[in-house]
């Protein structure tokens, strides 16, 4: 049974704080099962997933530095080292891709919404199986360069964000969250 008290203990942990272990593949496949299992208008599966692990996080982060070396050639040595630790400290990432080409029917807005939705579910699914999880964007999530040339998305494709996954290091720290009465209100016809 889907329980809210489970559902109110989400919490991001930064990637940062993120290492070894991380889930097996019969675990990631789990996860990754539940994750894919969002609100779809038209069926249309509009997102896929790139599995990052092992030696490739280092080749990510090397084809990332790079490209932020071209576009910013005086990046310093702290903004270098962050970005190289987002791919490389956890052990594994996700990166979960929109797909948005030509749809007769289904607008764009909804087709993100659902590779959104990939998203949050991930994370929740990451936390149930006992790892710390968190979304991440960034210049690398809209620099048209990277994501084509270095992480292979077509034209019509966006990158919804990178779910770093592994073993938290530390609790997670909170964060006020939205006070609900202040966000919702009775709607009355005119
Ligand atoms: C679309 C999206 C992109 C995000 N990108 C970043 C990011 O690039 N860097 C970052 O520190 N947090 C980013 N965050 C925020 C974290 O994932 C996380 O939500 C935040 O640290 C608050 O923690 P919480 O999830 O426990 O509320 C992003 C969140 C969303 C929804």
């Amino acid at each position: 049974m889907l329980s809210l008290a489970a559902l109110d203990t989400r919490i991001s942990v930064p990637t940062r704080q993120l290492t070894t272990p991380g889930p097996d593949a019969a675990t990631l496949q789990r996860m990754l099962t539940t994750a894919v299992r969002v609100p779809d208008h038209g069926k249309r599966v509009p997102f896929r997933l790139l599995h990052i692990s092992g030696d490739a996080r280092t080749a990510l982060a090397d084809a990332a530095q790079a490209r932020l070396l071209e576009r910013e050639p005086n990046a310093g040595d702290g903004v270098i080292t962050k970005l190289r630790a987002r791919f490389t400290a956890p052990p594994m990432t996700i990166a979960v891709i929109a797909r948005l080409g030509f749809d007769e029917k289904i607008p764009v807005s909804e087709r993100a919404s659902t590779a959104s939705c990939v998203c949050l579910l991930l994370l929740q699914a990451a936390q149930a199986e006992g790892f710390g999880a968190q979304w991440l964007t960034g210049w690398p999530a809209y620099d048209r360069q990277f994501l084509e040339n270095v992480l292979g998305l077509e034209e019509d494709e966006q990158l919804t964000g990178t779910i770093a996954i592994g073993t938290s290091q530390v609790e997670a720290p909170e964060r006020d969250r939205p006070d609900l009465n202040a966000l919702i209100s009775d709607w009355n016809p005119g």
